[in-house]
């Protein structure tokens, strides 16, 4: 019988990408997803890219009722949870709708998981948890600082609040994928990063700008102290970053994982501007990008790249 695997949040960028990886594994993927940043008509597409069309739930993971209904139905071998919203910018002007989304879905999941005796969960971290390191490349023992945003914060509580779930017993193990900065797409093009209304991260908004959907690019500071004066980031690629759920998940499901809890930086180790990026796309497109320099963006950091020793040794 093939794993049964809960991906919430499965229609939105990594959770599409990594649900066609599963399926391409084998696994069978069961989707939770409400809509609200993705399209239904993503679901299409990965049935074109595997020919397998996941079993889908629109509902929100903070209805708790629902969430244990949908529990109650599947018997899942594990959870992927990627539902979340994950703008810095926009945590910064709503942070209570962070809040409220982001730790009741997941308190809701793991309550869940606790009744139905489901015993895995790899979550979608983030490499904002560390704040502004002290050390680059940031490793994963690195001390969480200061959050610089409610989104960032919502990672730190939820990374805390799953350590304190699977306290030192052994029925339950996770693992946190500290994501560094996602980009491109799937090679089929049929999936990739479509977010609703206006990007708020970077590469989607260097596209749009390009295909001329957006007037022009907005660059958030440059008098930062990097390079160049933009602020520098780790961009990994979408497939690189799904295939590392399909390696936590066999972790776990193979009794690999080393303790209950473990986390790992997931990005290339290496650092690049918002600037070094215009270039590169302008480069590699033989076009030029409209852009304007402006004042920083509140809740973003200066510079953050990964320590990979630890996921490449795993
Ligand atoms: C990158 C840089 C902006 C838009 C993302 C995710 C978050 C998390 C970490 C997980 C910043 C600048 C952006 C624009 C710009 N991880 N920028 N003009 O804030 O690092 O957060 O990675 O998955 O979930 O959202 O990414 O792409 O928003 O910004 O100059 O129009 O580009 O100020 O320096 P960020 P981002």
């Amino acid at each position: 019988m093939n794993n049964k695997i809960l991906v919430t949040g499965g229609l939105g960028y990594i959770g599409s990408h990594t649900t066609v990886e599963l399926i391409n594994q084998g696994f069978q993927v069961i989707i939770v997803d409400n809509l609200s940043n993705s399209e239904i008509s993503v679901l299409d597409n990965i049935k074109k890219i595997t020919g397998v069309r996941p079993k889908f739930y629109e509902f929100n993971l903070t209805d708790s009722s629902k969430t244990e209904e949908c529990f109650k139905e599947n018997n899942f071998d594990a959870v992927i949870h990627f539902a979340a919203f994950k703008s810095v910018s926009e945590s910064v002007k709503f942070p209570l709708k962070y809040h409220e989304n982001n730790i009741k879905s997941l308190e809701n999941i793991l309550e869940s998981m606790r009744i139905y005796e489901i015993k895995y969960i790899i979550f979608s971290s983030s490499c904002t948890v560390y704040g502004q390191p002290d050390k680059l490349p940031v490793n994963e023992n690195a001390p969480f600082k200061k959050a610089e945003s409610p989104y960032a914060e919502t990672k730190q509580i939820s990374e805390k609040i799953i350590q304190n779930f699977i306290g030192d017993n052994n029925r339950f193990s996770a693992i946190s994928l500290r994501y560094f900065n996602p980009v491109g797409a799937h090679s089929s093009s049929l999936i990739g990063e479509l977010p609703k209304g206006v990007p708020e991260n970077l590469v989607p908004f260097i596209t749009q700008t390009a295909a001329g959907k957006r007037d022009r690019l907005v660059v958030y500071g440059d008098d930062y102290n990097t390079h160049d004066g933009t602020a520098v980031r780790d961009y990994i690629h979408i497939e690189d970053l799904s295939n590392a759920h399909i390696a936590a998940l066999d972790r776990l499901l193979n009794f690999n994982n080393e303790i209950p809890y473990e986390y790992y930086n997931i990005g290339t180790g290496i650092g690049y501007s918002v600037m070094d990026l215009i270039k590169s796309f302008e480069k590699v497109n033989n076009l030029k990008l409209k852009y304007n320099i402006s004042v920083r963006r509140e809740g973003d950091i200066e510079k953050i790249y990964a320590d990979i020793k630890l996921s490449k040794k795993n």
